[in-house]
């Protein structure tokens, strides 16, 4: 039986978005707000679906608490009150766009867990603006 496992989690955290290439103004016409030269922070939300066949000994997809617990290293403990572009070597050259974090995240759960679950992260940068990988 394949079924589908959801957590949610929730961190704060910092980022500009920027192409060094360009002027100011080409920056701010691009990002936006979100160009800001010092940084601007955002409410992130998290939710990571889970999916794989139920362990027939257990009756779980996987122990909840297993996976909130790996959500929490992974990824709270890592970017919770940071600063994407200062603070995340994956961002120093690349910008820490609600795409981009979204794949990172992924790919940090995914060396993380068991490779017989198959992971899909959603993040809400916004109440109204969210990004799914994979698509
Ligand atoms: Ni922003």
């Amino acid at each position: 039986m394949r079924i589908a496992v959801f957590r949610k989690a929730h961190f704060n955290a910092a980022h500009k978005l920027y192409n060094e290439e360009w002027s100011l103004e080409k920056n701010k016409e691009v990002f936006g707000l979100c160009s800001n030269p010092n940084y601007h922070g955002h409410n992130y939300d998290l939710e990571v679906k889970v999916v794989g066949e139920v362990d027939p000994e257990t009756g779980f997809l996987i122990d909840l608490k297993v996976l909130k617990n790996i959500i929490k290293t992974e990824i709270e403990d890592r970017f919770d009150h940071k600063n994407f572009n200062l603070d995340t070597p994956y961002f120093k050259d690349k910008n820490p766009t609600t795409e981009n974090i979204c794949f990172l995240i992924h790919e940090l759960l995914t060396a993380a867990m068991d490779p017989k679950f198959e992971i899909t992260v959603r993040l809400w940068e916004t109440e109204r603006n969210y990004v799914e990988y994979p698509a």
